[in-house]
């Protein structure tokens, strides 16, 4: 081996490890799909076939992320982050850890909301048709009511820091071409 493969061989990747990228990706298309498919129940007459369909689908998406994200955390804090390629301004290093962190907050949040607004309203927890959560809440309808409201402020700060985050990304991979995106891929 030549010195210089031996010396590239010794710098820290500047990339996340395969398993953390392949659950943000599949995490980012589960989210987005929720996000999507929860907004456009939003604007549907609530009891019709085509919102509880499309809602059943939106719970399975959630669930799913429920459980992606219960690996995910652990992997995040035992494997950490990658060294960044260039370092950057302090600003800007602060600016990506508050959004990730945010990030983080919001995919438990989402889905625990999600679930309780659900199981609390005596609702079904499906899972794409293959079986039913378990239902651990007793009725109450106050609880749905305020696990609602956080569900529906949560999908607001997420839309906002969601499209802080895909800006950002763009905005590196596109403008300043430092490599970012490609410590995802
Ligand atoms: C990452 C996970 C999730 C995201 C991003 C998400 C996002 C959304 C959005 C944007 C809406 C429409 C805004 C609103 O009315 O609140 C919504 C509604 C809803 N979501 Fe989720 N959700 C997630 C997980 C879940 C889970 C796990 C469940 C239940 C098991 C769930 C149940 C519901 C229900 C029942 C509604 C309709 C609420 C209503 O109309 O009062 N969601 N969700
Ligand atoms: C098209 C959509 C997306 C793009 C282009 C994208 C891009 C990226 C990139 C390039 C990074 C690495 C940033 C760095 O190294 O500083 C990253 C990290 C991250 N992304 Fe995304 N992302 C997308 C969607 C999402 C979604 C939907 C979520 C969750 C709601 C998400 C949550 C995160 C988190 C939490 C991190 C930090 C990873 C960690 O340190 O564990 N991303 N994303």
């Amino acid at each position: 081996m030549s010195t210089v493969t031996e010396a590239a061989s010794d710098m820290p990747s500047s990339r996340y490890r395969p398993s953390q990228r392949v659950l943000h990706w599949l995490m980012a298309i589960v989210i987005i799909s929720a996000l999507a498919i929860g907004l456009y129940c939003s604007y549907l007459e609530p009891g019709t076939p085509l919102r509880r369909a499309l809602l059943d689908v939106h719970k399975s998406l959630g669930m799913t992320a429920l459980v992606l994200i219960a690996i995910r955390l652990p992997l995040r804090l035992s494997l950490g982050e990658p060294a960044n390629r260039q370092p950057f301004g302090a600003l800007v290093h602060y600016a990506a850890r508050c959004t990730h962190m945010l990030l983080y907050v919001l995919m438990i949040l989402m889905p625990l909301a999600g679930y309780v607004t659900s199981a609390a309203g005596g609702h079904d927890l499906p899972w794409f048709g293959l079986f039913q959560w378990p239902d651990l809440l007793p009725l109450d309808k106050p609880l749905e009511k305020v696990a609602a409201r956080i569900h529906e402020y949560g999908a607001y700060c997420l839309y906002a820091i969601l499209s802080l985050h895909v800006l950002a990304a763009l905005w590196h991979h596109f403008f300043r071409r430092d490599g970012v995106l490609a410590r995802m891929l």
